[in-house]
């Protein structure tokens, strides 16, 4: 086993997500005490052009919307969050993901969808907290926003990445040596943002299990970006009947161009296939593989592997 020089970054994914609604403001706070180095949010925008921490497009999977508003459900069945001014979106209940449908909990073990109520958060919001935490505990943890689906943002009339950019911008993030991340899946978006902003501001181009990249598409990120956010699937490519890793050359080749990898998302109750022991898969991309980040609803099970690396 190699050991690598230096713990990987732990990126709270949605928060605690193993233990309350993800993005919740809850979540955050219990993955800023287990530990995080940095908080996640991915952003959408409202009607009213607010920017809200919310993982999907619409509002389905993870509030009360469909009974709140049944009029306002899009000819595709959806209710998109565009579609919303925030004072209605505060009205709603959220809770864990679940399968608009049936109601069936996406993660079964996981917080219970029937017990409490949540409600979305503003960027400004959640920055003002991570940033609150910041002065009481005297610790430093960074936010790592993700822009969802810019072009379709675009298409509805929202420039997307502009208002995450002034936000940040008004916050204090593009300072240099902030903490932070900001990561995309869309190349174009990524490469416009360093282009107008500089290097002050660490770009991280997400990858999705989908669309592997090859030699050159790496050499071409590496012109934007700061590092790679792969899926984990794009390592682990699979397990062997005897238990061998399939594993890919991503990491070696992303070093080798001076890219940080944090790939996603290390869920201790969703294994990949062939996996049984969710310290192993992190001993796996921590030790053997050598990333720099991770991102996990688990932020306590990754903190726990700090003891394996020496000081
Ligand atoms: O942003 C990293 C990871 O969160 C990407 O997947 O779909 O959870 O945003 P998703
Ligand atoms: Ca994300």
């Amino acid at each position: 086993m190699s050991i690598s020089a230096a713990f990987p970054l732990i990126i709270a994914h949605r928060g605690a997500s193993g233990y309350l609604p993800e993005h919740s403001l809850a979540s955050k706070a219990l993955a800023y005490g287990l530990g995080a180095d940095f908080l996640e949010q991915d952003l959408v925008a409202s009607r009213d052009g607010e920017l809200l921490v919310l993982h999907d497009l619409w509002l389905d999977d993870v509030c009360d919307v469909a009974e709140r508003f049944p009029a306002r459900r899009r000819a595709d069945g959806h209710f998109y969050c565009i579609d919303f001014d925030l004072a209605e979106i505060r009205s709603l209940r959220f809770g864990e993901r679940c399968e608009p449908a049936t109601g069936t909990e996406k993660f079964p073990g996981r917080f219970p969808r029937s017990a409490g109520g949540f409600g979305v958060v503003t960027f400004d919001e959640e920055i003002r907290f991570v940033q609150g935490l910041n002065a009481s505990t005297g610790r430093n943890v960074g936010i790592y926003p993700e822009i969802k689906a810019p072009q379709w943002h675009a298409e509805q009339g929202v420039d997307l990445t502009r208002s995450v950019t002034e936000a940040l911008d008004r916050h204090g993030y593009l300072e240099p040596g902030s903490r932070i991340f900001l990561q995309c899946f869309d190349a174009d978006t990524l490469r416009s943002v360093r282009a107008r902003v500089g290097p002050r501001l660490p770009i991280i181009r997400l990858l999705s299990s989908r669309l592997p990249v090859n030699a050159a598409q790496l050499r071409d990120i590496a012109t934007y970006a700061d590092g790679i956010g792969p899926s984990l699937k794009l390592i682990l490519r699979g397990v062997g009947a005897d238990g061998a890793y399939d594993l890919s050359e991503l990491v070696t080749q992303a070093h080798a161009l001076g890219l940080a990898v944090h790939p996603y998302t290390f869920r201790a109750d969703d294994l990949p296939a062939g996996i049984d022991d969710f310290d192993a898969l992190l001993d796996l991309f921590i030790h053997d593989l050598g990333v720099d980040g991770l991102f996990t609803d688990f932020t306590d099970r990754v903190a726990s592997r700090r003891d394996t690396v020496p000081p």
